[in-house]
């Protein structure tokens, strides 16, 4: 198992809406972050117990970046953390993407779901044709990409991320589709996906509880004989058609 680091921050860039990007520096960490992959993060005071889980949102030579949008206790911890202050990292944690060449690829994000496809992004070759696509509640929640939508319409076009996918695959062809975000919309985008015959691997952010395979708190059901795996290490990123969404 991972055992935990001490990393100073690096720079902490504060955004809307409660989101900031918080970067640290190590060496190690930067060389074996893969897209897809997070790092359980802790401040060393303020957190009763949990590390949270992250997922990496770039890596800049020796330096990783973690976007993050304050929801609760631990993100809150972390959100009032400044430049210079020591924080626990493990990782990188969890499988990664698929990196394919010459396909037509669809990446397509809800809420915190956009980092880790932000990174991917940066990694599929240019041999691939990719659009990707963010959806979030509001204005607050959309940032750069493609295409991006809004639940109330103060940004971007006024629809769920999957209505939007649903009306680009009318007009072009997709080999595959990679999302993350939550699962109500990896659910539909997943039905949509299978329905077209579209290759699909999804992301989960399921709760979880010590994030390094331990406690098997974040297990989701896989195939249809009532098997589960652990989203910590078997996952964050699953092929769709493996995962069993009426047990999510
Ligand atoms: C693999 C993975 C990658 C992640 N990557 C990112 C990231 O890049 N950026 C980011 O901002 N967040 C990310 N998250 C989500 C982040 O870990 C949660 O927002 C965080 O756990 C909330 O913790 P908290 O202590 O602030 O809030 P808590 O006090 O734990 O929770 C506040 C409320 O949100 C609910 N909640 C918390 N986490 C989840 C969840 N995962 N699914 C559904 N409900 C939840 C709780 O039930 C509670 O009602 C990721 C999660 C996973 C599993
Ligand atoms: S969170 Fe403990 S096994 Fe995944």
């Amino acid at each position: 198992m991972k055992s935990y680091k001490i990393l100073p921050i690096w720079r902490i860039e504060r955004l809307k809406g409660g989101y900031f990007v918080l970067w640290i520096e190590d060496t190690e960490l930067a060389a074996q972050c893969r897209p897809g992959q997070f790092c359980e993060l802790k401040a060393p005071q303020g957190i009763p117990r949990l590390f949270k889980p992250i997922s990496v949102f770039d890596v800049i030579q020796d330096r990783v970046a973690f976007f993050i949008k304050t929801v609760g206790a631990g993100t809150n911890a972390l959100s009032v953390m400044r430049e210079g202050d020591l924080l626990q990292v493990i990782g990188p944690l969890g499988t990664s993407f698929p990196i394919p060449n010459n396909k037509s690829i669809v990446l397509v994000s809800g809420g915190v779901g956009y980092p880790p496809l932000a990174f991917l992004k940066k990694h599929l070759p240019s041999s691939n044709q990719v659009r990707f696509l963010h959806g979030g509640a509001c204005a607050d929640d959309v940032f750069p990409c493609d295409e991006c939508f809004t639940v109330d319409g103060s940004a971007g076009i006024k629809a769920f991320v999957t209505e939007g996918f649903m009306r680009l695959i009318e007009t072009r062809h997709v080999d595959l589709v990679l999302s993350c975000g939550p699962v109500p919309m990896l659910k539909a985008l997943s039905a949509i996906c299978k329905a077209n015959g579209i290759k699909h691997f999804a992301s989960l952010e399921a709760y979880m509880a010590c994030g390094v395979g331990v406690c098997h708190g974040c297990a989701v059901g896989v195939g249809s004989k009532g098997d589960y795996q652990r989203v910590c290490v078997e996952g964050p990123v699953f092929d769709a058609d493996d995962l069993n969404w009426e047990l999510m």
